[in-house]
């Protein structure tokens, strides 16, 4: 079996200071499976370790006017080779829509940055099942002229389950990996894209997680800004 990939997504969160403090307990992974995502601006604080490092999102072109943002291009020059892309907090608060979301996918993959693609349904689709319905649709988007399938990773996140301390059960997320799975292989038969899970994983729920074995890794928000909790999350990813 491959390796489960463990994603941890720091969001904005920490100052410098904290980010040293950090360090001192991360700084000593040595495990190429885990790729940690910090605030873009301490990325070069994380890199040169042996673990690996990714960017929290990355825009559609390679250089220009474009205030603000950072390109796959400049992220790959520093030795990054991940970017989350599509996390429901950016189509929620920045309107990011499937169509931009693809763009960003394939300037991704022209300079060799492994998309992680976040996909997820509310609490309200959820309810009215639509779950299957908005997964398809956000996969088939996302991956709309990708060539390089190999490089891309998908992560389930339940928005209902980001930050709120609920999570789907075993069952659920077995049948909605499986099924995400399904549609990937539509797309493209006898692919090995990851499939991992995120929302509300932390320390004491991994074990049980981790019995699933269509899941692929996980993407860890909250329990990734505490250091110990995010190295116990790593053991038992490690040693089951
Ligand atoms: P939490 O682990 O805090 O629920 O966040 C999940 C997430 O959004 C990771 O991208």
């Amino acid at each position: 079996m491959e390796n489960k990939l463990i994603v941890a997504n720091h969001k904005m969160n920490m100052t410098a200071s904290e980010i040293n403090e950090f360090l001192k307990e991360l700084g000593k992974i040595n495990n190429k499976n885990v790729v940690i995502c910090p605030t873009s601006i301490y990325i070069p604080y994380f890199l040169k370790k042996k673990f690996q490092v990714g960017i929290q999102n990355t825009f559609i072109h390679e250089k220009g006017a474009y205030t603000g943002e950072v390109s796959p291009m400049q992220a790959k020059s520093l030795g990054v080779n991940y970017t989350i892309l599509g996390h429901s907090e950016r189509r929620m608060y920045l309107e990011e829509s499937d169509t931009f979301i693809n763009k960003k996918v394939l300037e991704a993959l022209n300079y060799d940055l492994k998309p992680i693609i976040c996909i997820g349904e509310t609490l309200e689709e959820r309810n009215m099942l639509k779950t299957d319905k908005i997964l398809k649709r956000q996969v088939i988007n996302a991956l709309r002229d990708v060539a390089k399938i190999e490089e891309v990773i998908i992560a389930y996140e339940p928005i209902w389950a980001i930050g709120t301390g609920v999570v789907p059960t075993n069952k659920e997320i077995k049948a909605t990996i499986s099924y995400i799975k399904t549609i990937i292989n539509g797309l493209y038969p006898n692919n090995k894209v990851k499939v991992l899970y995120g929302g509300s994983v932390t320390e004491k729920n991994i074990k049980e997680l981790n019995k699933i074995k269509e899941v692929d890794g996980y993407l860890v928000g909250g329990a990734s800004l505490k250091p110990q909790a995010f190295l116990n999350i790593i053991e038992v990813v490690d040693s089951q």
